[in-house]
């Protein structure tokens, strides 16, 4: 038995039918089916809510880390933080469900990628520079947007999937694959097929992940 966390970054509480949900159904539904006992957690980054990562949490989180005493406050904040990074390192398989916004990913991922990203747990700074320290998972991406990145002049301004995969290689993830759905909305007359494949491939990712 393996366990999936499902992080998913769409803010589907105010939009019932995005094509995000679309895409999360479609390989839940065949993961499920293809992987009966596998447990799978369903985070969903916009209900969570979590406190937005500062100063004061990452040095209240080090403290934890070291066993150091932390005042009342310190320690419900950087308890919650251990709670998550507990969560996905226990976690062999991860997909990360988001759609890009303003170029980037949405805010409560940026967010939770803050708390993960903590020295001595996912990473650690040597003299030739820093090393993952997170070993053996499996991520894929699900991604959708509207405008088409995938050329060479635009390939650049993807600050969406090439962020994710680089945070992920700094912790050390090196296994991500990606399905992407793009230029639905620059391609109105390609829109449904384009939909129609990205969901195909997510139906499928579920089968084999
Ligand atoms: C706040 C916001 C910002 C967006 N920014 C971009 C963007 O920079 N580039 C783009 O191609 N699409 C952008 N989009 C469009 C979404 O990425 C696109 O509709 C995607 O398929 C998300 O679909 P969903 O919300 O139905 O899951 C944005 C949408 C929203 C709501």
């Amino acid at each position: 038995m393996s366990h999936l966390l499902f992080i998913e970054a769409n803010d589907s509480t105010h939009q019932s039918k995005s094509l995000s949900s679309q895409m999360n159904n479609a390989f839940l539904a065949s993961y499920r089916k293809e992987h009966p006992e596998d447990e799978i957690t369903i985070l969903n980054l916009f209900e969570e809510r979590l406190p937005f990562f500062d100063l004061r949490l990452a040095k209240s989180a080090a403290k934890l880390f070291r066993g150091e005493t932390l005042d009342q406050e310190e320690a419900e904040q950087a308890e919650r933080l251990q709670e998550y990074l507990n969560r996905f390192l226990e976690s062999e398989k991860i997909v990360f469900s988001f759609p890009m916004w303003n170029l980037s990913v949405p805010a409560p991922l940026h967010n939770y990628m803050d708390y993960l990203a903590q020295s001595g747990q996912t990473f650690h700074y040597t003299a030739e520079g820093s090393v993952g320290l997170v070993t053996g998972k499996r991520v894929l991406l699900l991604h959708s947007r509207g405008g088409d990145y995938s050329t060479p002049d635009k390939i650049e301004s993807d600050h969406a999937v090439r962020y994710m995969q680089d945070i992920l290689q700094f912790f050390g993830i090196t296994d991500v694959e990606s399905i992407i759905l793009e230029g639905h909305q620059q391609y109105p007359s390609q829109a449904a097929k384009l939909i129609e494949k990205a969901l195909s491939s997510c139906e499928k990712a579920g089968m084999d992940f």
